[in-house]
């Protein structure tokens, strides 16, 4: 719905500044396809889940873009303000880029509809620094696709002609933007795009449009900040509505540390945190873990502070988060309080939250570095599911004995769970098989898991069990393996 009350947003669309006039919460997918009639990019399920809406979003940072694939299906207008957009129409050059040879030359596209998403994909691997071509990384460009007629393996076999070609000529390492446009990699206006940007940021460093005040007016303002739940749940409603795009607030942006905390702005994608020096101390496995959580595309836009606010009891973030005893900064106007977030639910998605209260930061106490954390989940698919059950440790020994324990399971209550009375009586105990058993005993009395689509009642039961020792054997490689409790 354009209106001439409709906010107008300024941004750069492929190679050219546009304004956008539209409601804050018209998806950018459907502003490409109804408005600017540009259908190269693709409307499939718009949950996130398919890829065809894929596009590219950069953001100037000092005097580069930097630029991420994301779903299209879940992202609100106002937040491309001061943003670069690339299109698969953007990328149609003279002749065939070497990703879109390659994938014809390896049969990997049939009906065609996933394709534009996945050149996308492959291209967001040209643009991050250096450039990634090996298997692992456009598997990791590929996991929030889905293609119906061709199957992965030509798709794969594309990356790896792409792969040999930029080996061959040398290009990728150092990143260098001129040699990849020289090639025919990527088009020559993305040269341009931070001397664009800067000429639509206002003097301080902010996009010029509408402030969030005038964005409010044009109806109820919903909160978003990744799009990535509430969009899925209330994508009808949104588009046509008045929201408060979160990310315009920097200052729920960042990582630091301060006040014996390692304090996370709210807005921390999930992707941020995986390359995050400080979080890979305490949790080295992250980027491992982050294999069976979202996609690339969806762990680019997902945040903390959204996994945290949207209260599912199986919410990955959150049960990480439980088991390192975080804290949430809470703001409301000029107020700020701190709150556990082990007290934080207070029964399905009931939370200690008022509507005109935002989380703004997610705040780590500074551990011994000793602490190591551990996560596991099982969900019925391996990659792109919602976990059955999940869980995570964290554990610290001193003198042989356990001298610290954080513990929380999803998918057992209503609610993320803190097993706070397994946590307790660990503490003390001596590093033995007896101690697993305890955990494991102790465990069963917290939980109280329910049969549904996801696994009976029972199952889920023997998922806690196995995970914990998994958590053991993970954590205290030196004390136990897995065969130890067989
Ligand atoms: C395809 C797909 C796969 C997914 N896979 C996973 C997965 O594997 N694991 C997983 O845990 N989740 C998964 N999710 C769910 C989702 O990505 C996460 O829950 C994500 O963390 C939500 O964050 P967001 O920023 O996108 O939230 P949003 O959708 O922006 O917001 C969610 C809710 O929280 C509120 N909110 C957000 N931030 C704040 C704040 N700072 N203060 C107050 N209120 C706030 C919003 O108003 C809204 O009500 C998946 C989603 C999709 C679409
Ligand atoms: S339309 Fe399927 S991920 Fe956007
Ligand atoms: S080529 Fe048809 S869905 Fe992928």
């Amino acid at each position: 719905m354009l209106s001439e009350s409709s906010p107008t947003y300024c941004f750069l669309l492929n190679d050219r500044i546009v304004a956008a006039a539209a409601p804050s919460g018209q998806l950018v997918l459907d502003f490409l396809r109804r408005h600017r009639r540009q259908v190269g990019t693709k409307e499939g399920c718009k949950e996130g889940d398919c890829g065809a809406c894929v596009v590219l979003v950069g953001e100037l940072d000092d005097d580069r873009v930097r630029y991420q694939p994301i779903t299209s299906c879940l992202m609100p207008v106002a937040e491309l303000a001061g943003k670069h957009l690339v299109t698969i129409e953007g990328l149609r050059l003279a002749s065939l880029t070497p990703i879109q040879q390659a994938i014809v030359d390896e049969g990997a596209t049939q009906c065609g509809f996933c394709t534009p998403g996945i050149v996308i994909s492959l291209t967001a691997l040209l643009l991050q620094e250096p450039v990634d071509f090996d298997p692992a990384s456009v598997r990791r460009a590929l996991s929030g696709h889905l293609c119906r007629c061709t199957g992965y393996r030509s798709l794969l076999a594309s990356g790896e002609v792409v792969r040999r070609r930029l080996e061959d000529a040398g290009v990728g390492h150092p990143w260098d933007l001129e040699r990849l446009i020289d090639d025919g990699h990527l088009p020559a206006w993305l040269a341009e795009a931070p001397s664009l940007l800067r000429s639509i940021q206002s003097a301080d460093g902010s996009p010029v449009g509408p402030t969030l005040e005038q964005d409010a007016v044009a109806g109820h303002p919903w909160r978003v900040a990744g799009g990535t739940d509430i969009y899925v749940q209330r994508g009808d409603d949104l588009a046509r509505s008045a929201v408060e795009v979160l990310g315009r607030y920097p200052e729920m942006r960042g990582i630091h540390r301060a006040d014996g905390h390692l304090r996370l702005g709210a807005l921390t994608t999930f992707e941020e945190l995986t390359h995050q020096p400080q979080v890979l101390e305490l949790i080295p496995d992250m980027a491992q873990h982050m294999h069976w959580i979202a996609s690339w595309q969806i762990r680019n836009r997902a945040t903390l502070g959204g996994n945290v606010v949207n209260a599912s009891p199986i919410g990955d973030m959150t049960i990480l988060l439980l088991a390192l005893e975080a804290e949430l900064a809470i703001r409301r106007g000029e107020d700020m309080r701190q709150q556990a977030l082990a007290t934080f639910y207070k029964g399905y998605k009931e939370l200690e939250l008022e509507m005109d209260e935002v989380v703004t930061e997610i705040c780590l106490p500074v551990r011994d570095p000793a602490t190591k954390v551990h996560f596991e989940k099982v969900s019925k698919r391996k990659t792109l599911d919602i976990a059955t059950v999940n869980s995570a440790m964290r554990l610290r020994l001193q003198d042989g004995l356990i001298a610290e324990v954080g513990l929380a399971a999803g998918g057992v209550a209503p609610v993320p769970l803190f097993l706070k009375n397994t946590a307790k009586a660990l503490v003390g105990q001596a590093v033995e098989k007896a101690t697993v058993h305890l955990a494991c005993r102790l465990a069963q009395q917290e939980i109280a898991p329910i049969s549904d689509v996801r696994g009976s009642a029972d199952y889920k039961r023997m998922l806690v069990h196995q995970q914990l020792i998994a958590h053991f054997c993970q954590l205290l490689p030196q004390h136990f393996s897995v065969g130890d409790f067989l």
